[in-house]
């Protein structure tokens, strides 16, 4: 008799049951794995090539920008003096989700950020949603970026030149009588150039623009305080406690990118040592910065003063010494500044999209690296097209606005799957850890829901209908042609 386990004779095994929809959502990657194929792409490899600085240029690079030479101006307005209290709202939120960051970062330092932090721990599906998001953090924020530079760069034109960008080639359709912004174009594909020489290379040349832009807004403080007015303090709070969150979310903009280092994670000489330490480091000279800048801006001009002012610093600069020359002066360095957040940020959604290339969520042309360079090539060209023709030609909006809630509700992610993280594997290497338990990721999570809320209806509209589209090209695509869907073996699914 047979064994009853045991197929009839002349028949094929039983092939193993394939896994459920349910199941198939929510396989893991494994961590092991994911830092085992660190660096390899198609063709080629990334190099290491990063340091601790350069790591920490990138995160600056990526968040002192278009939020404090642009953004603070639109601020103002809505919180009155306070709004220095909102810069501290926007950075305590940013905070704890940094020391989240820090601490995935450490353990699985690889270059798809927070998508490979929730591939390892809440499934392949939430995987796919956080990249999704990262693509309105990343992408389409370079492309917002890119607009205020256009801004910027009129101004500067008109202060060393006396002329400006006619209308037609400075603005989207739609905006203010425009056909095509082609400064934004032109500031991507200058970000792409150098790109497309080397990790390292685009790293030095960030470095430099960092330090140009912190020099600014030092000599910003330094002439500001010779017209600060401790009047223009008077009444702190004018529109309340409501207006100090509103003028926060849209600050939170400002604090965008401090992660940008942990989209490095396969081009950093010692990744699980540096990473941690450049997203913090960053975020303290960042904040430092604003709290200052913010505190002098308002100190030199009345709060009212501050509607419709595009170049509030220029402006001040301007007015504080009675001298164009220093308000020319700050705006070459925020054309600079802000060029730098385009770079970097172009930079981080390249790396983003090679790991989700790498996982077969999205096409394979993301992960192709060229020999030479150690660049992936065809993904610096496809991505910095995309956001360039974004900037360029469509009128962002709402859109921009989309980049805080996308970002937002990435770091909630981020603050779940450090706490997932650590039951699901307490015994792996941490060369970071959050402090006080779980306490600081669920207090940076309430804090992402709590911003996300004070967003506006439109935005979220806009939102529910970018993660509509993110799935609806996730079951076409990655659903199916995922690495974990084609090699079972390497996914650890639900049960386990
Ligand atoms: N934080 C970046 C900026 O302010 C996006 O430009």
């Amino acid at each position: 008799m047979l064994d009853q386990g045991a197929p009839p004779q002349n028949q094929k095994p039983a092939a193993p049951a394939s896994p459920g929809v349910a199941a198939r959502l929510m396989r893991r990657k494994p961590v092991e794995r994911l830092v085992a194929e660190g660096g390899q792409g198609e063709g080629g490899r990334l190099r290491r090539s990063l340091g601790l600085w350069q790591l920490t240029m990138i995160s600056i690079g990526a968040t002192l920008g278009t939020g404090i030479f642009v953004v603070l101006g639109e601020a103002v307005p809505k919180a009155g003096p306070a709004v220095i209290l909102s810069f501290v709202i926007a950075g305590v939120t940013a905070l704890f989700s940094a020391l989240s960051y820090a601490e995935l970062a450490g353990t699985i330092p690889v270059s798809g950020s927070s998508y490979s932090y929730a591939y390892a721990t809440m499934g392949e599906l939430i995987a796919w949603v956080c990249g999704w998001c990262l693509l309105l953090e990343y992408g389409v924020s370079v492309a917002a970026v890119a607009v205020g530079w256009g801004e910027y760069l009129n101004e500067l034109l008109d202060g060393t030149f006396g002329v400006t960008i006619p209308d037609a080639l400075a603005n989207p359709p739609g905006v203010h009588g425009g056909v095509f912004n082609l400064p934004a174009l032109i500031v991507v594909l200058l970000a792409m150039t150098f790109l497309l020489g080397g990790a390292k290379e685009s790293a030095r040349a960030n470095t430099v623009m960092v330090c140009v832009k912190i020099a600014a807004l030092v000599l910003f403080c330094a002439i500001g305080l010779m017209g600060f007015k401790s009047g223009n303090y008077s009444h702190f709070m004018p529109l309340g406690m409501g207006g100090v969150s509103a003028a926060g979310a849209t600050l939170f903009f400002s604090y965008i990118g401090f992660d940008a280092a942990s989209t490095a994670g396969e081009e950093a000489k010692d990744a699980q040592r540096d990473l941690p330490r450049a997203i913090m480091l960053s975020l303290v000279i960042v904040t430092a910065l604003y709290v200052l800048v913010a505190a002098v801006a308002i100190g030199a001009k009345p709060w009212r003063t501050f509607e419709n002012s595009e170049a509030a610093l220029a402006q001040i600069m301007t007015d504080v010494t009675g001298r164009s020359f220093w308000g020319t002066l700050l705006a070459f360095c925020a054309v600079i500044a802000i060029a730098s957040v385009v770079l970097t940020v172009l930079y981080g959604q390249t790396r983003i999209l090679f790991a989700m290339s790498r996982d077969g969520l999205v096409p394979k042309v993301f992960a192709r690296v060229h020999h030479k360079t150690g660049v992936p090539r065809a993904n610096t060209v496809i991505v910095a097209l995309f956001c360039g023709v974004l900037a360029a030609a469509i009128p962002l909006g709402q859109l921009a606005d989309a980049t805080s809630i996308g970002t937002l509700f990435a770091f909630a992610l981020v603050n779940i799957a450090v706490v997932v993280l650590r039951r699901t594997r307490p015994e792996m290497k941490r060369t970071f850890r959050v402090p006080l338990s779980w306490v600081l990721p669920a207090l940076g999570f309430i804090c992402c829901v709590w911003m996300m809320g004070s967003l506006s209806t439109v935005t979220w509209t806009v939102f529910g209908v970018w993660m509509a589209v993110g799935l609806v090209f996730y079951f076409l695509y990655g659903y199916r042609r995922s690495r974990l869907a084609t090699d079972e073996d390497l996914a650890v699914t639900a049960e386990k």
